[in-house]
């Protein structure tokens, strides 16, 4: 990789200008999340579901070391200065602050707090997740499911018990307390839809649920969606309560919000009125159930498409929205299709019902486009969703807290990010209030229920060593942060073309 470096000593010029501009001050970083790289979580629920026989066959390989990220915080760091970034988003393992109910593991505070004093003695600020998928097993355990003898210190049996958000918020505050000193920016949940929908709808996540059907949907998920929501506004509360102090003297004390994973859903026949409401009411459920929650106050609760039911005690508890985008999904009216009378065209959905793309009158995507999870990696969808967001949520800041594309290719890695970029900056120009871009992922790590396949990462990781190299995705990226922009050259090689390289 060294045409790239070799650019950056010479800055643009008039052969080579910048012609994707990004605003000066434009937060640029990558991400990770504890269980995904830290290695030796044994103590959550994630660890359960790929360990204990009831959930054999649902996750591909335990996390094991994951990437011995826990250990490595230091080397990780200095990845980050490599790249020229300025913010690294990443999280904090409640089960190993908090191992059993109100009890305060002193060593594992002192491990986070040296993680983000490493950060920002490299000029990185830190911006911390405080759920990202996992929690302690005393939140809701695993090996007792059935919670018959009701809630214990040791299984509080999960998220529509309303101890688990004051308790959520009890943890938050401790972390706001403690890191105030070096964190000014605050993301309670990560994807909190995917989180419930893969956990309690499609049962791909932990506790491993399926609820199908309009009535399972509204007496085992809505619920969930109500604990979730009432513990970002505890937390939000909470953390805005702990944490007074301007870590880095920029003016900002505590910026608290969430991270919202959203994709560009579409109808597969744009003409057809019964497609788009399809596809309006799935957006409705996985792309808008929780900012209408806690920005808006609202909740869809009969999952019509249109959230009527008025929740004040959520509403306006985001002061930044991160959005997460991976894909494009095409969707089709289906009539009787639970739950939403609604076909996604994911083929891990079709083979799961014995259909496929074809057979449904679903688009097959080009096959360069197709990442290793086999959705289709669409560029244009990065830009296109921020002036949605934006005028849904209107006052509110957004950012790119995660983007990535599944594949071990880094010329795709590049490609991907370039194309995504060159969408968002329009999106920028035409008044989306986007602050920042964070790559999804600074490493490759442990991908939830697909195990180590999907890589994820600008630096590859050497599963044999552990050590971390970049790749082209790295390399392109690091250009683009020295640029704060795109450059000709840049996207001469990375920007054009209708669809991505061929994977090797
Ligand atoms: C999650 C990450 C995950 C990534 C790629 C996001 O939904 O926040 O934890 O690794 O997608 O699948």
């Amino acid at each position: 990789m060294l045409l790239l470096p070799l650019l950056a000593c010479t800055g643009p010029d008039a052969e080579d200008p910048i012609v994707y501009a990004f605003p000066e001050g434009f937060r640029w970083g990558a991400a990770s999340a504890a269980h995904q790289i830290e290695g030796g979580n044994t103590n959550n629920n994630w660890y359960q579901f790929e360990t204990l026989p009831a959930f054999a066959g649902l996750t591909a390989s335990p996390s094991g070391e994951a990437v011995q990220g826990y250990a490595r915080y230091e080397d990780d760091a200095d990845l980050l200065v490599e790249l020229g970034a300025d913010v690294y988003r990443l999280s904090i393992e409640w089960s190993r602050v908090e191992p059993s109910r109100g009890t305060w593991d002193e060593a594992e505070w002192a491990h986070y707090r040296a993680v983000l004093e490493a950060l920002r003695a490299r000029g990185i600020e830190p911006m911390v997740t405080l759920h990202h998928f996992t929690e302690p097993i005393w939140v809701q355990d695993l090996a007792d499911l059935e919670c018959a003898g009701g809630p214990t210190d040791a299984n509080l049996c999960g998220w529509t018990n309303p101890d688990v958000p004051a308790e959520f918020a009890e943890f938050s505050a401790e972390a706001a307390l403690r890191f105030g000193d070096l964190v000014d920016e605050w993301t309670t949940f990560n994807e909190p839809g995917g989180y419930l929908l893969s956990g309690y709808l499609g049962g791909i996540f932990p506790p491993g649920e399926f609820n199908l059907s309009g009535a399972d949907i509204q007496a085992n998920v809505i619920p969930v969606a109500v604990g979730l929501a009432d513990g970002h506004a505890a937390a939000y509360a909470a953390v805005k309560a702990a944490d007074l102090v301007d870590a880095d003297g920029d003016g900002v004390v505590a910026r608290v919000g969430f991270t919202n994973s959203i994709q560009w859903i579409t109808p597969v026949d744009p003409d057809s009125a019964e497609d788009v409401a399809a596809a309006a009411r799935l957006q409705s459920l996985y792309g808008f159930i929780f900012p209408d929650a806690v920005v808006l106050g609202l909740l869809d609760r009969d999952l019509d498409g249109v959230p009527e039911e008025v929740h004040p005690e959520w509403a306006n508890t985001t002061d930044l929205l991160g959005y997460q985008y991976y894909f494009r999904l095409f969707v089709k009216a289906a009539d009787g299709f639970p739950p939403l009378d609604a076909i996604p065209c994911d083929p891990a959905v079709l083979t799961i019902i014995g259909m496929d793309l074809e057979s449904v009158g679903c688009p097959e995507p080009h096959p360069d486009d197709v990442t290793d999870m086999s959705n289709e990696n669409y560029s244009p969808g990065l830009g296109l969703l921020a002036p949605v967001l934006a005028a849904r949520y209107p006052g509110v800041p957004l950012r790119v807290t995660e983007a990535g594309i599944a594949t071990d290719n880094g010329r795709r890695r590049a490609e991907s990010i370039v194309r995504e970029l060159m969408g968002l900056h329009t999106a920028i120009g035409e008044g989306a209030p986007v602050d920042g871009y964070i790559h999804w992922s600074l490493t490759d790590n442990f991908e939830w229920a697909h195990g180590f396949a999907p890589r994820f990462g600008l630096y590859s990781v050497d599963f044999a060593t552990y050590d971390r190299a970049p790749n082209e995705g790295a390399d392109v990226f690091a250009q683009v942060i020295a640029d704060n922009g795109i450059r000709q050259s840049v996207l001469d090689a990375y920007g054009k073309g209708e669809h991505l390289s061929a994977e090797e």
